[in-house]
């Protein structure tokens, strides 16, 4: 009745794209959040089979879940707190974002074997605060780390800046003897839009998935495609007359006689309640839902065409085959591709492919 058919191939092929787009860097697969809403496991597996350089996750107890199904793959995560279980992190080999005093007492105490240091370059949200900079590359003298930094992708002179700044970061920390290991910036955007900033190792989340980091420009120069296709089947359809209200509120009344097609896929699913413009494939065409996304289905207005109980209706995919797209869905009620994939779920099942 609901699917989402997720194509680790694609998800294999995509990473290879991105890591002879940015070669000589390496490229950290991001598979946090349930890798995007792609299924964690079954994705850090396809990319370890494809040789990935490293896995990236937020928290702890997403790395722990890696290792329990026999991810051997490098793992680093970068949200940790000073009462996470550091030993059990060194036992484990996963490699850790400090970005804070309290995190760097705890895990130099248990000797973790890999940090990876983070500078808040301008993102104002993790990492050190420039004005801590030079205690925490004075505690680390003579010690060999990592060097990362995230980018907010406000526009290019804002990105140039926070580069300036990273770079900045890497010279005071060569001025205190921290021996860097490996430089990281970039995300999908930076990735693939600044040759300049790929360092030693970029790190992939949504390109990976095949979908558009960007809000303002597409990706068709790139060899991406999305690995996720949602679907589910049509469970009623009805012939209601001009002026029939459609669901909660009556957001939307018919204008004409028309047919009705309701779809068992909510917002317990991942469809925003509210979805203003979204549109759905039915036997090869676009067709408007209508009226406010419930809990359990919502309605899709398709005129005077015949749709039928368990005909399939894709709510996204990839726009190369017709099919609407994650980042419509997103547009249609306020957001990105980013929230609809990694909330997608429910009842809806995952099927690999
Ligand atoms: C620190 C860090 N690096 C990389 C990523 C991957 O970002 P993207 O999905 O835009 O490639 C994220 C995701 O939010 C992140 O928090």
């Amino acid at each position: 009745m609901r699917e989402i058919r997720v194509d680790l191939a694609a998800i294999v092929e995509n990473y290879r794209s991105l890591k002879a787009l940015c070669a000589p860097a390496q490229v950290m697969a991001i598979v946090k959040a349930n890798a995007y809403g792609h299924g964690q496991i079954e994705v850090a597996r396809a990319l370890q089979d494809a040789g990935v350089d490293a896995l990236g996750v937020a928290d702890l107890a997403e790395a722990f879940t890696l290792r329990l199904a026999g991810i051997e793959s490098r793992v680093m995560c970068w949200i940790l707190n000073p009462t996470d279980d550091f030993a059990l992190a060194v036992e484990q080999k996963i490699e850790l974002g400090v970005s804070s005093f309290e995190v760097l007492e705890k895990a130099l105490a248990t000797n973790s074997p890999i940090l990876h240091i983070k500078v808040d370059t301008g993102l104002g949200r993790n990492g050190f605060a420039e004005s801590e900079w030079e205690q925490v590359f004075e505690a680390l003298s003579g010690k060999s780390v990592g060097i990362f930094s995230h980018l907010a992708n406000t526009s290019t002179e804002d990105d140039l800046e926070q580069q300036r700044q990273f770079e900045q970061a890497i010279e005071l920390a060569n001025s205190f003897g921290v021996k860097i290991t490996q430089r990281h910036l970039s995300a999908s955007a930076g990735a693939l839009q600044y040759p300049q900033m790929r360092y030693d190792m970029v790190r992939c989340g949504i390109a990976v998935y095949g979908l558009n980091p960007f809000e303002d420009r597409g990706i068709e120069e790139y060899s991406l495609r999305p690995a996720m296709r949602v679907s589910a089947r049509v469970a009623n359809v009805k012939r209601v007359p001009a002026g029939q209200g459609v669901s909660y509120g009556y957001r939307y009344v018919t204008e004409n006689e028309t047919n009705l097609a309701l779809v068992p896929f909510g917002y317990f699913e991942g469809i925003p309640r509210v979805s203003v413009g979204a549109k759905v494939l039915i036997a090869g065409e676009q067709y408007p839902v209508v009226g406010r996304v419930a809990m359990d289905q919502f309605v899709v207005d398709v005129g005077a065409d015949q749709v039928v109980i368990g005909d399939e209706v894709v709510i996204f995919g990839d726009a190369a085959k017709g099919e609407p797209t994650a980042e419509a869905l997103g547009e249609s009620s306020g957001s990105i591709n980013y929230e609809i994939v990694t909330r997608i779920g429910g009842r809806a099942q995952r099927v690999f492919e």
